[in-house]
């Protein structure tokens, strides 16, 4: 007999956005309703994760191609290695992600042309396409006053100019993917549980 698959969800927003609290308080009520998942993110904590994350800390000095083929790799191990995303999602377990392909497109867009980061992430699609993306939608400039106020120290991507061309890229690409993608896009300037209760009500229909 085959089992219900999970749902797979993906949270994409900019550094400082507030998606990663979403995504947890999100976590907290499927698990009060009774719908089993896990939560996780890109870049993950693979080895190829943390070669990501020294690039990312400015401390390595990196080929940009390079480092898209690495968030691009990073991602299909995710999806398959043992326990990886497949495996859950055929087990019946909801997965939540923290950033997907959606952010290898907005950010890598930035030093290379968009198609090809479509391309190299071809495989990643195919394997697992989310049933829904959603887009935590905040002003750079708010993201940028919040990471400031969080935190010591910040990633090469982190400051406002670049973070407003990410945003342009997210908007560019939404319009670009037309209905071939679900994407939800919500309102990151309200308070966490107003912005709850948004995604909430609209995922309702998926489980
Ligand atoms: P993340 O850990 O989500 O940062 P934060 O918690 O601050 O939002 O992501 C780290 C950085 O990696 C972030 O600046 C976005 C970037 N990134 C890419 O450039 N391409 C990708 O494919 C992914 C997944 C992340």
């Amino acid at each position: 007999m085959s089992q219900k698959k999970g749902r797979f969800i993906v949270f994409e927003g900019l550094d400082g956005s507030g998606k990663s609290t979403q995504i947890k308080l999100f976590s907290e009520y499927l698990k009060s309703i009774g719908i089993e998942n896990v939560v996780t993110c890109e870049p993950t904590s693979s080895d190829i994760g943390k070669m990501i994350r020294q690039m990312l800390s400015g401390n390595e000095k990196i080929n940009p191609k390079t480092a898209a083929l690495l968030f691009a790799a990073d991602r299909i191990e995710h999806i398959t290695a043992k326990d990886g995303m497949a495996e859950l999602i055929n087990k019946g377990v909801t997965v939540l992600c923290d950033r997907y392909y959606f952010s290898s497109y907005a950010y890598q867009m930035a030093d290379m042309p968009l198609s090809w980061v479509i391309k190299i992430n071809e495989m990643a699609k195919e394997l697992l396409k989310p049933d829904l993306h959603i887009f935590v939608d905040l002003s750079p400039k708010d993201c940028m006053d919040r990471i400031l106020k969080n935190r010591i120290t910040t990633d090469i991507f982190e400051n406002t100019e670049r973070l407003t061309k990410v945003k342009n890229n997210f908007l560019e690409i939404f319009k670009e993917v037309g209905d071939s993608e679900n994407i939800l896009v919500v309102d990151g300037n309200r308070k966490p549980e107003e912005i709850l209760d948004e995604i909430k009500e609209k995922t309702k229909y998926l489980f």
